[in-house]
């Protein structure tokens, strides 16, 4: 049995795991990520590499990382919610682990995970958008990864909805991610809470009455308690990844589209209002089947997965 490991990392956490070609986890290992020295992000990717391969017999590595990869997969050209700028990421790790190395953009990864083992196992045609810190996409066509010209394709989070809207870490304005993702989310939170301090009031003693301190695990959990600022943050979150689903199907006409990420982990609170709005907005509506609307299978492992799956198929 070929055991790989994939590493996924995202805005706060690098989390690692072996893989069995079934897409089984067999062992994860969790670090934070360093906050600004992008030599530290290499070194803490061969660490845990290193100690999952004690355990293991590894054959490859699989990175998928949370920026725009070129199309050699080997550059981290830019990415938004963390420091690398132009960061040779594959050579960095390669010199630190004996071991063939991947890297893959973290949505994608995540993409190929659910079309391999998860929510679009039974398709061939899928988009994925994963609402986390950022809004990762990805892309499967015809049971592929794709990546386009020059390694960009399916940057959805950064499809300008806002002429002149908020500013984005790509450094553009007006992004879907500043308007659909758990940051946006959080946003809309303290807005609210700021002009509605009784709608807020759960939310608002999780904060410990500070509304810049309210975070997305708080609104999360405020919501389920039924906080109505929280609550209405969720739509409004919703409302936006509806229209965004509708715009992406009438481009790329997938037979499904899958939600995931660590924010659509709420469930019902961000599902609802999405297909909701999803339903009602797409300008295909009624005119033709269009895609359905699928909630992610494997939770906050389908970017470890996928990329390990990636490294084996490399
Ligand atoms: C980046 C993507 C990434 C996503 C999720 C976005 O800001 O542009 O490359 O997939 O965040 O991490
Ligand atoms: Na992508
Ligand atoms: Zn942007």
């Amino acid at each position: 049995m070929t055991l790989t490991v994939g590493v996924d990392v995202g805005g706060t956490k690098v989390l690692a795991g072996v893989v069995t070609p079934e897409g089984e986890v067999l062992a994860t290992v969790r670090r934070p990520t360093p906050s600004q020295d992008v030599n530290d992000t290499a070194r803490v990717i061969a660490e845990v590499v290193r100690e999952l391969d004690e355990d293991y017999a590894i054959e490859a590595v699989g990175v998928g990382a949370a920026g725009w990869i070129d199309a050699s997969r080997s550059v981290v050209l830019h990415a938004p919610n963390l420091a690398w700028r132009r960061e040779p990421l594959r050579d960095r790790i390669q010199e630190r682990v004996d071991l063939p190395v991947v890297v893959e953009n973290d949505a994608n990864a995540a993409a190929w995970a659910e079309y391999r083992f998860g929510a679009g196992r039974d398709q061939h045609h899928l988009l994925l958008i994963t609402v986390g810190t950022g809004i990762g996409g990805g892309a499967v066509v015809n049971g592929e990864v794709y990546r386009g010209e020059f390694g960009m394709a399916a940057e959805f989070g950064h499809v300008r909805v806002v002429p002149d809207g908020h500013p984005c870490g790509c450094g553009a304005s007006g992004c879907f991610e500043q308007y659909a993702s758990g940051k946006a989310l959080v946003r809309f939170a303290k807005e609210r809470a700021r002009d509605d301090r009784t709608g807020a009031r759960t939310l608002l003693e999780m904060a410990g009455g500070d509304v810049d301190a309210i975070d997305g695990p708080m609104v999360t959990r405020a919501a389920q308690a039924g906080d109505t600022v929280s609550l209405a943050s969720f739509s409004e979150l919703g409302d936006w990844l509806g229209w965004g689903m509708a715009d992406l199907v009438s481009a790329w006409d997938p037979r499904c589209i899958i939600l995931g990420g660590g924010v659509a982990e709420a469930g019902d609170l961000l599902s609802i209002p999405a297909r909701e709005t999803y339903a009602k907005v797409t300008a295909l509506r009624g005119r033709t089947e269009a895609a359905e609307v699928r909630m992610a299978a494997l939770g906050n492992k389908a970017g470890l997965v996928g990329a390990a799956d990636l490294a084996r198929i490399r």
